[in-house]
């Protein structure tokens, strides 16, 4: 499947930062026709607007709340690709005393925020001639990385997400693609030291996966080495990332 960004109509969540703001400008590159950016303050938007304000719409969306997602549905009436990509990430284990409440809000933004959202935009999807959704899971939801155990559990439900969806919207011939990065240079990894690719680089390889019809997409060399090991033998990945603890 070839798939061409040109004049289409996409949602990016999470777009006021990060790999979310990297995806809003690379859109715009590629011909984007409309791109809703969404952020829970829609005034931290203003500085990337102001690059395109012909594109790039602001929109207010927490995706954890619900009369916010029904509003945008019924606000939004045409789109062609949704993407998936507000996050939130703790460094907790599954031992420490805040695990059920780190668990739960995680599962709150990364997987029910994905699944309500995708649930109330699918009958505006199904009505473009060229429709996708795009899931951004990570890495550590192929195999768990200990030292972000809750998290890596929400991202494995987006992974399980991502297959269910697939598999439903085939026949529709709405396209659907999961994204797996490794450590990226935003907030939310600024307390961890290690190589980190850019947002530029994991947006380029996002939406070339899209325009080529990758359905799985490792964006940065971590996450391709880190699928190469999964590819051969998932148990080795498991213990290499469980190798963290020793
Ligand atoms: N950075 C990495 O190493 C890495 C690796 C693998 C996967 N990922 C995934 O990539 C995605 C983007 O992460 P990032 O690295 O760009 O992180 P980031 O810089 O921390 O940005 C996270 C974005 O998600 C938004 N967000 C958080 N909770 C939200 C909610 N309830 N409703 C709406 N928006 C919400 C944030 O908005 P506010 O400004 O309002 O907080 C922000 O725009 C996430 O799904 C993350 O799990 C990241």
């Amino acid at each position: 499947m070839a798939y061409s960004i040109q004049d289409k109509t996409i949602l990016v969540t999470g777009a006021n930062r990060g790999i979310g703001e990297a995806l809003v400008k690379e859109l715009v590159a590629r011909g984007a026709g409309r791109v809703y950016a969404a952020a829970r303050n829609t005034a931290s938007l203003a500085e990337l607007v102001a690059q395109a304000p012909e594109v790039i719409v602001p929109v207010q969306l927490d995706v954890t709340n619900a009369a916010d997602i029904s509003s945008l549905a019924n606000d939004i009436t045409s789109l062609d690709v949704l993407i998936n990509n507000a996050g939130i990430a703790n460094f907790s284990n599954f031992s420490g005393e805040s695990t059920l409440s780190i668990a739960a809000s995680e599962m709150a933004t990364n997987y029910f925020g994905p699944v309500n959202l995708t649930h109330a935009f699918l009958p505006t999807l199904h009505k473009s001639s060229a429709a996708a959704v795009i899931n951004v899971s990570s890495v550590a939801g192929i195999a768990n990385f200990p030292t972000l155990g809750p998290y890596s559990a929400s991202k494995a439900a987006v992974h399980s997400f991502t297959q269910g969806l697939r598999a439903e919207l085939r026949k529709a011939g709405i396209f659907v693609q999961g994204v797996y990065p490794g450590p990226v240079d935003t907030d939310m990894t600024k307390d961890f030291e290690t190589d980190k690719a850019s947002p530029a680089e994991v947006a380029k390889s996002v939406l070339t996966g899209l325009q080529q019809g990758d359905e799985d997409v490792y964006p940065d060399a971590f996450a391709q080495q880190m699928y190469a090991i999964y590819n051969q033998n998932p148990k080795q990945l498991e213990q290499q990332f469980a190798a963290i603890l020793d």
